[in-house]
């Protein structure tokens, strides 16, 4: 990576304030998932091995700019403390009197974690005053750990990078890009792309993208229906995004034309709506019209698994059927047993989005993946070939530190 690392930092005795992804689903005051929390350790043991004074700043939800408690990071803290096995203090706003004060009464190897960023709307504006106001809160050295938030154009992660002399990637962020980086630039061979989810929309560029890196895409969720229906195949009442069509039979007809592997359904769980207690296995080509598909069949799994089982790299995104119904979620878990089987085998696999993570938690096959993903929107982003501004304005390894 040519961006500055927290490693090559002289962080001892100095407030760095660190960017991470806290933004974990929540029930009320509950942390359902701490992933994202766990994930940022070694960045912040690391930091504080070498005596740095920790300022944590994330976003929680989307609060549209106001205080609104229900986003609070409070139960956050406590969390983090826990894990951490140390006091976490908290600021109840992210930037004025009392987050500089709590910012300047840390010692060495404490940490405070700031109240949610997104509390004011210059966040989410890149606002440069509000930039600044955040970077007074350390001794001009900024780690930015929050790849999920890498592709936001925001103050705490861009703005900020303007006001500090060094900011640098922190352990997290280093391994999420060494992991998809090698994946888009020199994967091992074959490499197979597995794409699931509702809708088409959400992931032409990734597609797009991945048709010119990858040797076979597999493609399952409700987003096949719209490549099936653009081949004239029967559907029924299955979910299509009517006007990507064209968009659809275009990215087919390339696919062919490049003797790409674009790998569809040929069979699937059928329903009358996703919460009918009765199902049916049909061939696509057999589809009654009266029911939808929500999940890929026996014989799909079976295509599905035999490409995954022959690949060396493997790059998931996004649940095969409607994963959160049990009566649906039979083809989703099979490929995570898939997956991991070839990860066994010596397959390097990444899992991103938060469904298909799921799914390979609820499998308990977690451990085995090669990694998990922490970025949603920003590991789609990043798999369309897009440039994500959060890595962009780091200071690279040849500037070293710049003057302000
Ligand atoms: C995510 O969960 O993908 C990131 O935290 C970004 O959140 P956002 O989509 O609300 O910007």
């Amino acid at each position: 990576m040519n961006k500055l690392s927290i490693r090559d930092l002289e962080m001892s005795g100095k407030r760095v304030f660190i960017r991470v992804d806290f933004n974990v689903p929540m029930d009320g005051a509950k942390i359902e998932d701490d992933t994202r929390i766990r994930e940022t350790l070694p960045t912040l043991r690391l930091a504080i091995d070498r005596g740095a004074r920790l300022v944590l700043a994330s976003h929680l939800g989307r609060p549209k700019g106001k205080i609104d408690l229900k986003y609070s990071l409070a139960p956050v803290a406590a969390r983090l403390s826990e894990l951490l096995g140390r006091p976490v203090a908290f600021a109840g706003d992210c930037v004025g009197a009392d987050a500089e004060a709590k910012s300047k009464a840390l010692r060495d190897g404490e940490v405070l974690l700031l109240e949610n960023v997104r509390f004011h709307p210059q966040e989410e504006a890149n606002d440069p005053e509000f930039s600044r106001r955040l970077a007074q809160l350390c001794d001009q050295l900024f780690v930015c750990d929050a790849f999920g938030s890498s592709h936001r154009a925001h103050a705490s992660v861009v703005g900020i990078t303007k006001f500090v002399r060094q900011a640098a990637a922190g352990l997290l962020m280093e391994k999420e890009l060494t992991y998809l980086g090698k994946a888009v630039s020199n994967p091992d061979r074959p490499f197979v792309a597995i794409l699931g989810g509702a809708k088409v929309s959400d992931k032409i560029e990734v597609v797009q993208n991945l048709m010119k890196l990858a040797d076979a895409m597999l493609i399952g969720g409700a987003m096949a229906y719209t490549f099936l229906k653009s081949q004239g195949l029967p559907v029924g009442k299955s979910l299509v995004e009517n006007d990507k069509l064209d968009l659809a039979r275009n990215l087919l007809e390339e696919a062919r034309r490049r003797k790409f592997r674009f790998v569809l359904p040929v069979d699937h769980v059928l329903a009358e709506s996703p919460d009918s207690a009765s199902t049916r296995v049909t061939d696509i080509a057999q589809t009654p019209e009266n029911l939808m598909g929500l999940d890929i069949g026996p014989k799909t799994i079976a295509l599905f698994n035999q490409e995954i089982a022959a690949a060396r790299t493997l790059v998931w995104n996004g649940p095969v059927g409607m994963f959160e119904k049990p009566a649906f979620a039979q083809g989703t878990l099979a490929i995570a047993r898939a997956v991991a089987a070839a990860s066994a085998a010596g397959a390097t696999s990444i899992v991103g989005g938060g469904d298909s993570v799921a799914a390979v938690e609820r499998s308990g096959l977690a451990s085995k993946i090669s990694h998990i993903s922490t970025g949603g929107g920003a590991s789609l982003e990043f798999l369309a070939g897009k440039k994500l501004p959060g890595i962009e304005a780091l200071t690279n390894k040849s500037e070293s530190r710049k003057e302000i």
